[in-house]
């Protein structure tokens, strides 16, 4: 049977030249993510920045730095666990996502997630929370709190970026790592105290559906 490494690879070759949408004509690499096709614990950011697109590689700039410290911080380093992001291509100038970029490039996050299967996956800023959340509710109504989805932990934390301009953030975020360490020592056992996507109204099949926001389905 072919391992996750093995599932991993193939997909990067299969989805790599993506031409899907018009950010496929201005980046200079596709960034599909990196670290261990293992991991139990997986980060999703937004999309790649200057750095990102030219290395191929996701989260080597500033807030790259803010995130390997924090990793540290907690015992790990970057090839322990996977870093992806929502969009695998470089909006120009470092514009938000929109909303048909997110929709046309969530299959692969998605996949990437099913394959590498990992028992948490921390959510850096909005994007990333409100697409695996499917919310429409801002990071800071929802950072702080652990939710459940597919019987796996879902962290929303802030992304590492907001400490480069407000230091006062690097609390916060090293708050939640802390959190991070908390759930990883408790074997990633999902805390009764979670939020939990399956029982939430209107929801069939305990599933969330992608493509409706959180308020229509009264998420929170
Ligand atoms: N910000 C992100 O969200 N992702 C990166 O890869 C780099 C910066």
């Amino acid at each position: 049977m072919e391992d996750k490494r093995e599932k991993l690879k193939n997909f990067y070759f299969q989805i790599k030249d993506c031409m899907e949408c018009d950010l496929g004509t201005t980046r200079t690499r596709f960034v599909f993510g990196g670290g261990s096709a293992f991991a139990e614990i997986m980060f999703v950011g937004e999309a790649p920045g200057k750095n990102e697109d030219l290395q191929g590689l996701p989260f080597v700039g500033q807030a790259g730095k803010i995130l390997d410290s924090l990793l540290n911080s907690i015992g790990l380093d970057r090839n322990m666990v996977f870093i992806a992001n929502v969009l695998k291509c470089r909006p120009p100038n470092n514009r938000d996502p929109e909303i048909e970029e997110i929709n046309v490039c969530k299959k692969y996050l998605f996949r990437q997630i099913e394959i590498i299967d990992p028992k948490i996956i921390c959510t850096l800023g909005k994007y990333s929370t409100q697409l695996l959340l499917n919310t429409d509710k801002g990071i800071s109504d929802l950072r702080g709190k652990v939710f459940e989805k597919d019987s796996r932990i879902i962290l929303p934390i802030n992304h590492p970026a907001a400490a480069l301009y407000t230091p006062s953030r690097m609390e916060v975020l090293q708050k939640d790592f802390t959190r991070i360490k908390e759930i990883m020592d408790a074997g990633y056992r999902i805390p009764p105290s979670c939020i939990k996507a399956g029982e939430i109204a209107g929801m069939e099949d305990n599933q969330v559906d992608m493509d409706k926001t959180g308020e229509q389905l009264g998420l929170f």
